[in-house]
């Protein structure tokens, strides 16, 4: 697969909006967003996601969101389903914020109504006008691992993975190389961090992902390898050509 290589511009300057003006967008703009909505690339093909555009007052949150809009997202109850959501909604991250827009993955919600049969809720995505600058002016201004954290040997083409947003900020990814492979790893939570953060580990993971597809060069692929090496510790995602 190949995603839009432009909104690599976005991943060294995007970060979460908080702040809204409150103003909704007009209808035709959210019929677009809703187009580009079904256009988002999945990693994998046959689980099902569905995302819907929806109004605040059809969303619970913890948080006192301001603005008007929502993305819901429902999928299966499997670790790849979350990690698929993770990888197709930063696509709309990164877009909302290419055009001006802020946006803010949400765990600490849900919508109102019943998800769809033999789906469960995944995350939610507050966008819209915001009140704060919706992008960063310089890579100093993020607060991530360093580059030697993230992966066994520090690559500047990994820049885009040690950028990515994850829940509380919590960065489970880890990188090995081999050859001309990338193999992608998970971080191990401990039990107490599993019930809170499992899910949205699985989300970040799909997250760092498509950092990687909007930044390689050349097909973007997720393979699984029988013989990936063990990484004490964490668990193996899958492996990704080298970009
Ligand atoms: C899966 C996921 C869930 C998140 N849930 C929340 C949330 O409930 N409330 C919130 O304010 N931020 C939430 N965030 C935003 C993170 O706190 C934020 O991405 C992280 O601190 C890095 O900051 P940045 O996005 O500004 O770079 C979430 C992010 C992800 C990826």
């Amino acid at each position: 697969m190949r995603l839009t290589p432009a909104l690599g511009e976005i991943i060294p300057k995007r970060k979460s909006t908080r702040s809204y003006t409150g103003e909704a967008l007009p209808a035709g703009q959210l019929e677009e967003l809703r187009t580009r909505l079904g256009q988002l690339v999945p990693l994998f093909p046959d689980i099902p996601v569905k995302l819907e555009i929806v109004d605040a007052s059809q969303v619970r949150c913890m948080q006192p969101w301001k603005t008007p809009h929502f993305i819901t997202a429902a999928t299966q109850d499997t670790p790849d389903a979350f990690i698929n959501v993770g990888f197709v909604l930063q696509q709309m991250d990164l877009y909302l914020q290419s055009i001006g827009l802020g946006a803010c993955w949400v765990g600490l919600g849900r919508p109102k109504s019943d998800v769809p049969k033999g789906l469960t809720h995944a995350i939610l995505m507050p966008f819209g006008i915001a009140a704060e600058p919706v992008l960063r002016d310089s890579v100093e201004q993020f607060r991530r691992k360093s580059p030697e954290e993230i992966a066994d040997a520090p690559d500047p083409r990994l820049e885009c993975v040690r950028l990515a947003p994850s829940a509380t900020n919590s960065q489970p990814w880890y990188i090995v190389h081999q050859g001309e492979w990338l193999h992608v790893y998970q971080v191990e939570q401990g039990p107490l961090k599993r019930m809170t953060l499992g899910k949205m580990n699985c989300i970040d993971m799909g997250i760092a992902l498509c950092h990687l597809a909007v930044t390689c060069q050349g097909e973007f692929t997720l393979q699984r390898l029988e013989d990936a090496p063990a990484v004490e510790g964490y668990t193996y995602i899958g492996t990704v050509p080298a970009l």
